[in-house]
C-alpha cells in the first residue's frame, strides 16, 4: 500500500544496523496494530558506504535524503576507517547531510526513567520527573563562524582564531523552533548566552526578546540566563527547566551535562531539524546520541532504546502521530521498569538482555497498550 509518510533508513556502521533493525520491528508492530505504514527506503552511510562507493554518501542517497519525510540515521565509524581522508571519512557523511538539509536546530531531551533513577550521580529527588529539552543551534556559530585558523602577526607570533558569529534570522529561526515547541509542552523558554562578555550574547539576547514580544508568543514565558549559570542549575535544580534554547557551543555542553543527568548513552535520542520546504515539510534527521560502539559491535549488546526512542521523536515531530509516540515511550517506560536490561543499564536483579529481546520487549509492551 502506498503511503505518504516517507522514511529514509541509514542504519551506518557498527552498532547502527543492529539497532535499527529494531526498529523495523515497530515499524511492522504499527503497520499490523495501528494501520500505519511508511514507505521506507535503506540506504549506506559513513564506513558502509565508503566500502561500497569510495564516498561517506553518495549523491543518490543525499538526494533520498532530501526527499524522505525524514532520515533515520544510526551511527557511523570505526577503527577501520579511522586514516581515511578528511573528505571521505564516515563523519564526512554526517556533515554533509546535515549541511545539505541544513538541520539548524538540533533537539537533545533529557527525561528520568523512573526505573533508572538509582544510575544518576544526583539524588533522587532532584531528577525524578525530569522532562527537559535542550536547542542547540547547530550549523552557525564558533564552529562556522570566519574568520579561522592560524595567523602570523607582524611581530612574529603566532596565533589561531575561531570566531563566534550568528545572523539575526540564525537566531530567529531557532528561537522560533524552541518557542513552538515551548507550546506544546510546558510554555517556558530559557534562552541561554553570555551577554554579560560577548557582544553574539547580547545580540542573541535582543533578537530573542523582539521575537518573543512580536505577539506571536505572548503565552510563551520567556527567561534569560548566561550559559555558565544555566550549567549549574542543571546540576542544582533542572526541573526548572522546560526548553533551553542556545547556541552552537554553550549547547554542545550543556546537551551533555543534561544528557547524564538521566544515565547512559544507550538512551539518549536526538532529533535535528531543518526549515520548512515549499511543500509545508520541515526537512528531519532523528539519531541516537551515541556513536557506533566498535567495541560491543556484532554481539547483540547494544541497547537499542535510544534508537526507538528516536523513531518515536520522529513519530512526535515529522508525522504528528502523538498517540504512537506516547505509546512507544510508554513501552519503554514499562520495559525498564519490568527490571529488562541491556548490559549499559544492567542493575542488580535485572534480567540481561540482547538487542535483539530488548526490541521485542518493547513489541509486546505495544501489544499490551493497543
Ligand atoms: P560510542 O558512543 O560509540 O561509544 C562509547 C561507549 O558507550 C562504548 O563503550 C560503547 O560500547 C558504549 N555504547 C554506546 N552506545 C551504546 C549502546 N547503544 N548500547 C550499549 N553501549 C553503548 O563513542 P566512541 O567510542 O567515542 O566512538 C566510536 C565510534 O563512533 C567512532 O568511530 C566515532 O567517531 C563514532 N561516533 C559516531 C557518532 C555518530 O555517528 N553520530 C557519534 C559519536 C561517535
Ligand atoms: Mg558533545
Amino acid at each position: 500500500m502506498a503511503s505518504n509518510k516517507s522514511l529514509l533508513m541509514l542504519p551506518g556502521d557498527g552498532i547502527g544496523p543492529e539497532v535499527c533493525q529494531e526498529v523495523r520491528k515497530v515499524l511492522d508492530w504499527m503497520d499490523k496494530r495501528r494501520a500505519v505504514s511508511f514507505d521506507v527506503k535503506e540506504g549506506l552511510v559513513g564506513g558502509a558506504a565508503y566500502d561500497a562507493h569510495k564516498t561517506a554518501i553518495t549523491d543518490e542517497t543525499m538526494q533520498d535524503a532530501m526527499d524522505a519525510d525524514a532520515v533515520l540515521f544510526g551511527a557511523v565509524g570505526g577503527p577501520q576507517y579511522d586514516n581515511l581522508g578528511w573528505d571521505v571519512r564516515p563523519e564526512a557523511g554526517l556533515l554533509r547531510l546535515r549541511k545539505e538539509m541544513d538541520l539548524f536546530a538540533n533537539l537533545r531531551p533529557a527525561v528520568t526513567f523512573d526505573a533508572l533513577l538509582d544510575a544518576s550521580t544526583l539524588k533522587q529527588e532532584v531528577i525524578q520527573g525530569l522532562d527537559i529539552m535542550i536547542i542547540r543551534e547547530l550549523t552557525a556559530g564558533v564552529y562556522f563562524g570566519e574568520p579561522r585558523g592560524m595567523q602570523t602577526l607582524p611581530d612574529g607570533t603566532e596565533r589561531c582564531i575561531d570566531t563566534q558569529s550568528y545572523t539575526k534570522a540564525e537566531i530567529e529561526r531557532v528561537t522560533e523552533v524552541a518557542f513552538d515547541l515551548a507550546r506544546k509542552r510546558g510554555s517556558k523558554v530559557h534562552s541561554v548566552e553570555k551577554a554579560n562578555v560577548m557582544k553574539t550574547g547580547v545580540f542573541w539576547r535582543q533578537t530573542v526578546s523582539e521575537l518573543h514580544k512580536s505577539g506571536k508568543y505572548d503565552d510563551i514565558e520567556l527567561h534569560h540566563m548566561y550559559a555558565d549559570n544555566c550549567g549549574m542549575q542543571l546540576v542544582r535544580n533542572p526541573k526548572q527547566f522546560d526548553v533551553i534554547v542556545t547556541d552552537n557551543l554553550f549547547g554542545d555542553m550543556l546537551s551533555d551535562v543534561a544528557a547524564m543527568l538521566t544515565g547512559s548513552l544507550g538512551m539518549l535520542p536526538s532529533a535535528s531539524l531543518g526549515a520548512v520546504d515549499e511543500f509545508g515539510r520541515r526537512k528531519a534527521l532523528y539519531e541516537p546520541v551515541h556513536g557506533s560502539a566498535p567495541d560491543i559491535a556484532g554481539q547483540g549488546m547494544a541497547n537499542p532504546l535510544a534508537m526507538l526512542l528516536s523513531f518515536a521523536m520522529t513519530l512526535r515531530y515529522s508525522f504528528d502521530l502523538q498517540e504512537d509516540a506516547d505509546l512507544l515511550e510508554q513501552a519503554a517506560q514499562a520495559v525498564l521498569s519490568r527490571g529488562i536490561r541491556t548490559g549499559d543499564i544492567m542493575a542488580a536483579g535485572a534480567e540481561k538482555v540482547s538487542t535483539a529481546q530488548m526490541g521485542d520487549a518493547v513489541c509486546e509492551e505495544l501489544d499490551k497498550r493497543a
